[in-house]
């Protein structure tokens, strides 16, 4: 399974072609807008997220309401497209009438950008480099999303801190979609929104870590045999590749280099079957799960555009300056959060895609049920 997508941040659509699904899964097209919505959500996005509603359209791949076994194509439009087609318009533009943007912002791929592939407008970095691509990510969980659920594979995911606001004693799982920040804590929603309105009013942006949880995902998706064939390896990487997440953690993550072997290691028990009396690995054992459920971090920085810009250099002029400033967010936890979860969904349902014969959706159930009972037997 693979996908590719295109599209600029404020062009016409994002284009998304997704190869490799089994054949006669019924496609939800409201559920994947459902999860096209969530991303959009939030409290500290910027005023875009009005602009849009996102909904996906998909031409191919698909036929009476069921996957062929052809690839997908999946479109979702851009609203704010017609606000910039006089210069967004790959052909028919007035660039004249646009200033060029030549103030790069520090966080940002702008300047990077600009000396890797010789533009002298940001515009052209930033249009790809920006996090609008993340509809790709979700569109195409959200249709994985709908095999796991054939499977009874089920994955959540909540915002733990934002800046130094972590969860409170009164964690409830409950609150996550009641929390205008995705966080299972009504006394953290609270204190992180005043956190939000206080870093609006002083023109900066924050950041924070999102967990996501998988349960009853089959033994063994993954291998140690191949570096790129551990599962846990190829999530990372799936997950760090979203713009802005700077780290990636499993079960206990950093925290496990502080304790001794003794304390961590997840003790097999066996209980009509093989389990662990604990969890503090996250679910994975030498690039594989190991029957436990996924628990993973993902981490993310500030926002990088500033409304009190941070010093650059004008890249025409050479001189310091102050750098550019974009309509931007100011938090995107909770849009992390959801992203997160569909990038996870994606990798977990491509290595079972990859383990069990899958060119049906008939051939892929009965082969995880199956496997699911040798597992037992063993
Ligand atoms: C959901 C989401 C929304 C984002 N919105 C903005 C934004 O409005 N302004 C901004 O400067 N960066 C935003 N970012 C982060 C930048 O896209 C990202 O920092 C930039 O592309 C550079 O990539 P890097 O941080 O991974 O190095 C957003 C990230 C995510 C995940």
């Amino acid at each position: 399974m693979r996908y590719v997508s295109s599209g600029h941040s404020h062009g016409e659509q994002i284009t998304i072609i997704l190869e490799g699904l089994p054949s006669n899964l019924e496609v939800s097209l409201e559920a994947i807008n459902k999860a096209l919505k969530e991303r959009q959500l939030g409290y500290g996005r910027g005023s875009r997220m009005k602009i849009e509603a996102d909904e996906a359209e998909i031409s191919s791949g698909v036929l009476f309401g069921k996957t062929t076994g052809a690839p997908l194509t999946i479109v979702v439009k851009n609203k704010d497209y017609l606000n910039h087609k006089s210069y967004m318009d790959p052909f028919n533009f007035t660039k004249d009438f646009v200033q060029k943007i030549t103030i790069p912002r520090p966080g940002h791929a702008d300047l990077v950008g600009a000396i890797k592939y010789n533009q002298d407008d940001m515009r052209v970095i930033f249009e790809r480099a920006s996090a609008r691509e993340t509809v790709s990510r979700v569109a195409v969980g959200a249709i994985c999303s709908q095999i796991l659920n054939q499977l009874a594979i089920k994955a959540r995911s909540f915002v733990k801190n934002i800046g130094k606001v972590e969860i409170e004693a009164d964690y409830d799982p409950n609150y996550i979609e009641l929390s205008a920040l995705r966080m299972p804590s009504k006394l953290a929603t609270e204190k992180a929104i005043s956190l939000i309105d206080e870093a609006q009013k002083n023109q900066d942006t924050l950041g924070g870590t999102c967990q996501v949880e998988v349960d009853n995902v089959p033994v063994g998706l993954g291998s140690y045999v191949s570096y790129d064939k551990k599962l846990d390896a190829r999530i990372a990487q799936a997950l760090l590749s979203i713009q802005a997440c700077k780290g990636v953690e499993f079960g206990d993550g950093f925290a496990l280099t502080e304790k001794f072997g003794s304390e961590v290691h997840d003790e097999i028990i066996y209980q009509e079957g093989f389990r662990r009396s604990s969890n503090h690995y996250g679910g994975f054992e030498g690039g594989m799960t190991n029957g436990m459920p996924l628990i993973l971090r993902a981490a993310f920085k500030p926002i990088p555009t500033l409304m009190k810009p941070l010093k650059s250099v004008d890249i025409k002029t050479k001189q310091t300056t102050l750098s550019h400033i974009e309509r931007s967010d100011i938090c995107v936890l909770p849009a992390a959060s959801i992203i997160c979860m569909y990038t996870v969904i994606y990798e977990i349902t491509k290595a079972l895609c990859e383990m069990f014969t899958a060119n049906t959706m008939e051939s892929l159930i009965q082969a995880v049920e199956s496997y699911r009972e040798y597992v037992k037997r063993f």
